[in-house]
């Protein structure tokens, strides 16, 4: 609880904002009155301090917390606490840099980041969700904000209390290897599920224990960059998007406007350029456009070490961000520096004060609106979501998800559903019993891990076992072997997990290994029922003739029995592609709208049986 913050100050600020509580009918705006009356308070050590957010594995000294009055702290990718990454570990470490944070002259509780992109998919044994892309195929914004709920309450389990999350970017080329952390290709379904995800995540009520503040990433137009642009001038990712301001307006600033109209609480700037202009150092788009056009009333937070690729000089890289409009820098390792030469560029009045004031207003604004400064304010989580942590309700939730998020591409002979009494289930494929590719990247780790070492969860074998009669006997092997004589074969095949750029290909075919194995199947003599863990679209062509049915599962998470409900048909096929699947790697980039359109399956496809 704030110090110095005097009871009569809380008492008339609570009175002025109406104490109603942020949510989407709530601007950040009317915590103006509150969050000045601090900043006229604060030090300029003690405001720079505020825009700054390290990274947990860089703090070598927590008590940095204190030293540079540092208004957040991360756990990037794979930033994990020293004691492992248990429920326990999570709050340890989280309350132990609270509590510091509490400890400086005026108390202010600092904000905790993670990527909770698809579930607290840094804990052990929390839900973890489907990827977007999934989600995309739902086509359900009802669900979509359920699965952004219940993340919420598995992330603030452990107190923490932002997630950077939503991504809303549009991806437009499958080679990029964040195209699963897009809902679709198209901006309009992107909107319709970012502001829902939003809401799922902040709430009604930003002071409510089990809100989470959402970050909408990464702006503007991370999905649209040229291949061949990317970092270090390869692949797409970090690359450079050359297009038309109308194009950019068009494609890739929608979910935007819609998670805005959501109050979402940050946003983060793109790594990527636009003609030639990082995100991160546009004024236009950062401030005229974003602040300014669009009314964006919460703080603009940038991406990790991203203001180290604006200039060689580290002191210009960081006059140019804050100018352009960035409220609070993600510095991971280089906070002190950060501090330093900020307050330098401020005492030379190269960054102006009412920049700096700008910045920590819109930072406090949010503080306030989760409550953060309101008298007898507590870091502990709510013991009721400790104990709803990985529940049975939650993971219901999840595989709701992962059923809607099918997609059905094959049905030959309309071999699905299949019958749960057959004699004989062969399954098989590297990734039937894999929950790190059954969970792709992002998943305990940065990268993900292949293998059943990450996190808790039921495998497609797991569920196989778990759906069929007693009398049906279920064989398994990678490639196929010993599927002869069995009723079907299931194989589920796809790509191993990654992130970011390291998931940049350039080419999509499945791997020989994969297309092997349904060459085995196929050989054995059995109907073949194809599963894809993929991040993306992939080429196909290969296993075509000799799949009678693919079901496109992309990564679908821990709940594998949301892929069985469909394969028995305890429920119907809904899912609808949220991207374009090409035919060839010729046809990439290609996306809904294109002139001489003739992908494999449409945009929207999507069988299911009566
Ligand atoms: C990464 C990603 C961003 C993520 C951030 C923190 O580089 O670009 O999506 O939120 O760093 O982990």
């Amino acid at each position: 609880m704030l110090k110095s913050f005097s009871l009569l100050t809380a008492i008339l600020s609570l009175t002025l904002c109406g104490c109603r509580a942020a949510g989407p009918d709530k601007s950040f705006s009317s915590y103006d009155v509150q969050a000045k009356e601090l900043l006229a308070r604060m030090t300029l050590d003690e405001k720079i301090g505020q825009m700054i957010q390290a990274d947990n594995g860089w703090l070598r000294d927590p008590d940095d917390v204190k030293k540079y009055y540092l208004g957040s702290v991360l756990s990037g990718g794979s930033s994990d606490p020293a004691a492992g990454n248990s429920l326990q570990a999570w709050t340890a470490m989280y309350e132990d840099f609270q509590k510091r944070a509490m400890e400086t002259r005026l108390g202010i509780p600092l904000l905790y980041g993670i990527d909770a992109v698809h579930g607290n998919n840094n804990v052990l044994g929390a839900v973890i969700f489907p990827h977007n892309i999934g989600l995309g195929c739902t086509r359900n914004p009802k669900l979509v904000e359920e699965a952004a709920r219940v993340t919420a309450e598995e992330v603030r389990a452990c107190g923490i209390q932002w997630t950077f999350a939503p991504c809303v970017t549009v991806p437009q080329d499958e080679r990029w290897g964040r195209t699963y952390e897009g809902f679709s290709e198209d901006p309009k379904l992107v909107s319709l599920l970012g502001g829902p995800a939003v809401r799922g995540f902040q709430g009604s009520d930003l002071t409510a224990p089990s809100a989470v503040l959402a970050c909408a990433k990464h702006y503007v137009g991370d999905g649209g960059t040229r291949m061949g642009t990317g970092k270090w001038n390869r692949g797409l990712d970090q690359g450079d998007m050359r297009v038309s301001e109308e194009t950019l307006r068009t494609i890739h600033l929608p979910p935007y406007r819609a998670a805005i109209e959501a109050n979402v609480a940050t946003i983060m700037p793109s790594y990527s350029s636009w003609n030639g202009l990082k995100c991160s150092a546009n004024k236009y788009l950062l401030t005229d456009v974003l602040k300014g056009e669009l009314g964006f009333e919460g703080f603009v937070i940038s991406d990790y070490n991203a203001i180290r690729q604006l200039d060689p000089d580290f002191k210009k890289a960081v006059a140019i961000s804050i100018n352009a409009g960035i409220d609070m820098a993600m510095e991971p390792n280089e906070f002190a520096s950060f501090f330093t030469n900020l307050k330098e560029l401020v005492q030379e009045g190269a960054v102006p004060m009412s920049r700096i004031d700008d910045a920590v207003t819109r930072i406090l604004r949010v503080k306030f609106a989760m409550g953060l400064m309101a008298p007898g304010y507590s870091y502990k989580p709510d013991p009721a979501l400790v104990q709803a942590f990985g529940s049975a309700e939650h993971r219901k939730v999840a595989r709701q998800a992962v059923r809607e998020s099918m997609v059905l591409l094959k049905n030959e002979g309309k071999l699905l559903p299949l019958s749960k009494s057959l004699a004989r289930i062969h399954v098989g494929g590297r990734a039937a019993d894999n929950i790190g590719m059954q969970c792709g990247g992002w998943t305990i780790d940065w990268q993900g891990k292949s293998g059943n070492v990450t996190t808790g969860g039921t495998t497609l074998l797991e569920a196989v076992k778990k759906s069929v009669s007693a009398n049906t006997k279920v064989t398994s092997s990678i490639d196929g072997s010993g599927a002869q004589g069995a009723d079907v074969g299931i194989i589920v095949i796809g790509e191993d997990p990654y992130a970011e750029g390291v998931g940049d290909r350039s080419d999509l075919h499945l791997s020989k290994v994969d297309v092997q194995a349904v060459e085995n199947f196929k050989k054995a003599g059995v109907p073949v029922v194809v599963i894809l863990y993929s991040g993306r679209p992939l080429i196909i062509e290969d296993i075509l003739p000799n799949a009678d049915a693919i079901v496109a599962a992309w990564l679908p998470g821990t709940e594998g029995q949301g892929i069985t409900d469909i394969l028995f048909g305890d429920f119907k096929p809904t899912g609808k592609l949220s991207f374009s699947w090409p035919r060839t790697m010729a046809q990439i980039p290609i996306n809904i709208g294109d002139a001489n359109y003739d992908p494999l399956f449409a945009y929207g496809f999507g069988l299911t049986w009566n």
